[in-house]
């Protein structure tokens, strides 16, 4: 059996995957250019700047001398825009049946995201009290698909990589799993999510054991 469990926070526990849709399509208008729901997928999980620099090149304008802090600050202004309105009713559902059946069953859990907007939304969604440890993005420096942030809430949860399961949306999240030597259950739709072990449309679908 597993000991630990570890989320993904965009996508799994709350629908904020589509706020940063949103906001990234916004900027790429503002810019002269759009991108599909398919190109999308790839920005999944992965961190700010790194998603900053996806949706440039697909518009074809890595070269046009941009300063990219700044258009990724407006990104994230548009972003929590959208974030301030959510509330307890935001989180996803079976998301937080799943996490008191988890906690009953002695299973420690860790938040596990590239975000650096986590705590907010944790704090926003009244999540914050579930886990025994939150890894975001101002704590690691490898974005996913890299392993870093699973092994540091492996780590802080005192768990072998073998003993946790992770929860998944974005196939760089599944392939991060997997390059730490972790189970990975994929959340959505199973053609993005090649590799997991299991693939479930959401936490509502999954049962403890
Ligand atoms: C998560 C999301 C990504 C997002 C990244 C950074 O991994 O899946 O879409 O780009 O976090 O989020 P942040 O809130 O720090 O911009
Ligand atoms: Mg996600």
């Amino acid at each position: 059996g597993k000991e630990a469990f570890i989320f993904d926070l965009d996508g799994v526990l709350v629908d904020t995957a589509t706020f940063h849709y949103r906001a990234w399509r916004r900027l790429a208008n503002e810019l002269g250019f759009d991108f599909s729901m398919q190109q999308n997928e790839l920005l999944k999980g992965v961190s700010r700047m790194q998603s900053l620099e996806q949706v440039l090149t697909w518009g074809r304008m890595q070269q046009a001398g941009l300063d990219k802090e700044h258009l990724a600050e407006k990104k994230n202004a548009w972003y929590l825009e959208l974030v301030e309105r959510m509330g307890p009713d935001d989180v996803l559902p079976g998301v937080l049946a799943f996490l008191r059946a988890a906690k009953a069953t002695g299973i420690r859990t860790a938040l596990g995201s590239a975000s650096k907007n986590a705590r907010l939304i944790l704090d926003r969604t009244g999540l914050q009290g579930y886990f025994d440890a939150v890894i975001d993005g101002n704590a690691v420096v490898l974005s996913k698909p890299h392993p870093e942030v699973f092994l540091r809430a492996a780590e802080a949860l005192g768990a072998a990589p073998d003993a946790c399961l992770v929860f998944e949306d974005a196939q760089a999240g599944i392939d991060a799993a997997k390059a730490a030597g972790m189970s990975a259950v994929g959340i959505g739709s199973g053609t993005a999510l090649q590799r997991a072990d299991l693939v479930v449309a959401g936490l509502a679908d999954l049962k403890i054991d």
